[in-house]
């Protein structure tokens, strides 16, 4: 997050990263989140993008949130097929999708960094891959995690989780 002034109120910028496996609903939770819109058609995503969304934070600031939505597919091929196959967990995926990240920007402070755990498509329990204990149990573990279970499709949860990141980041300041 950075600050720059402006009139009445201030702008922060803020930067999201949403990581997870292909078809997962990365794509869609952003679009849910910025645009409030949904589409059921699976459109791999290649490479990565990004779309903003200003946030009243509430004490005269306004975060500007550049949501950058990064290729589950590509992240499978640039680290070997064979590293995922049969992983099939969400569990075990978390684990290497933030240790990739912890590899690649080494936060100075692990223990205070703003991660967010999103488990989506609650619309569609009963194709549930892992339940709301073990994720949660993972989150715990990881120094309590905020969790949280949405659905893109029919917006439950996915504006709190995107706050959620945004207001602890800021809190990092
Ligand atoms: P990659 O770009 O390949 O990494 O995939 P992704 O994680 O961006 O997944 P994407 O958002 O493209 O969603 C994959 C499929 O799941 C699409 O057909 C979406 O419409 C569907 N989908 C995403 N979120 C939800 C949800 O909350 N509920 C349901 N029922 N379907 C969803
Ligand atoms: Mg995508």
């Amino acid at each position: 997050a950075s600050n720059r002034g402006s009139q009445s109120k201030r702008n922060i910028y803020v930067k999201a990263i949403i990581l997870g496996d292909s078809g997962v609903g990365k794509t869609s939770l952003m679009h849910q989140f910025v645009q409030g819109r949904f589409n059921s058609q699976y459109k791999a995503t290649i490479g990565a993008d990004f779309l903003k969304k200003d946030i009243d934070v509430g004490d005269g600031r306004v975060a500007v949130v550049s949501c950058w939505d990064t290729a589950g597919q590509e992240r499978f091929q640039s680290l070997g097929v064979a590293f995922y196959r049969g992983a099939g967990l969400l569990h075990a995926n978390l684990d290497n999708w933030r240790d990739e990240f912890l590899l690649q920007v080494g936060p100075r402070d692990l223990e205070n960094f703003p991660f967010v755990v999103v488990g989506n498509k609650v619309d569609i329990e009963g194709k549930r891959v892992v339940s709301q204990k073990r994720a949660m149990e993972w989150c715990v573990a990881k120094g309590n995690i905020p969790y949280f279970e949405t659905s893109a499709k029919k917006a439950i949860n996915v504006d709190d989780a995107f706050r959620t990141v945004v207001l602890n980041a800021l809190e990092q300041e």
